[in-house]
């Protein structure tokens, strides 16, 4: 199969909150693809984010870019709907917070969503060994999940080149994304290792020239 065409999508996590619409329309008119939604619960992770009010405040709002949802909460199915509902384009989900990733699967696509899986640094890979014939994205995380800004965990690079063979041997239409430290300096060793999506949040947010952010890390897949 190969990677995909390159995906930057920016994760809001870093945005000002206060003005949530205007950061998705400035970092989307920079260049971005996608809108990263990072959602917590302060259970399955030690944080507290968005849900799906703002999902749909953002549809309200005029953005029509697919929105990546990132769901770091635990149990997982009963909140699935209410995303798809308020715009969700596509869920991810982590392998360790459903009791039934294949249930929990199926519950994102039959409502019209595409559905993704999402390993931690440590999570086996094994998990993924009898799904990939429904999902349309894997998820790795490069540093633990609930907080922005953390730094990179290099161990997520043999683990996304791992990721990228049996996708590639499975022949099935998987994007390969990564979450978690990602900056113009190591998102080509990122893309080498076999990723075609790329979350950012605190590079791009954290500076006041999103355009140039999201330029230098393209240029550096070149
Ligand atoms: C972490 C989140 C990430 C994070 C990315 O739990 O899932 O999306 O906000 O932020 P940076 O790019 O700053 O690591
Ligand atoms: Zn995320």
């Amino acid at each position: 199969m190969g990677k995909q065409n390159a995906i930057i999508a920016p994760s809001i996590l870093s945005a000002n909150f206060a003005t949530l619409g205007q950061e998705c329309d400035e970092v989307l008119k920079a260049g971005a693809d996608w809108i990263h939604f990072d959602v917590m619960d302060n259970h399955y992770v030690p944080n507290l984010t968005i849900g799906p009010l703002i999902c749909e405040a953002l549809r309200n709002h005029g953005i029509t870019a697919p929105i990546d949802v990132h769901l770091m909460v635990k149990p997982v199915d009963r909140i699935i709907p209410d995303f798809a509902k308020a715009g969700a384009s596509m869920i991810t989900i982590h392998a360790e917070a459903t009791e039934h990733l294949d249930r929990s699967i199926d519950l994102i696509r039959s409502h019209g969503c595409q559905a993704g899986v999402v390993l931690n640094v440590t999570t086996p890979l094994t998990y993924l060994d009898h799904i990939l014939d429904k999902i349309d994205m894997i998820l790795l995380m490069s540093v633990n999940p609930g907080f922005a800004n953390q730094a990179f965990i290099p161990a997520a690079l043999d683990k996304a080149r791992r990721v990228r063979k049996l996708i590639d041997n499975s022949g099935h239409n998987i994007r390969l994304e990564m979450d978690g430290g990602i900056k113009p300096s190591n998102i080509r060793d990122c893309y080498d290792a076999g990723v075609d999506t790329f979350v950012m949040g605190s590079a791009i947010f954290n500076t006041d020239n999103y355009k140039a952010v999201i330029e230098s890390s393209r240029k550096a897949l070149l």
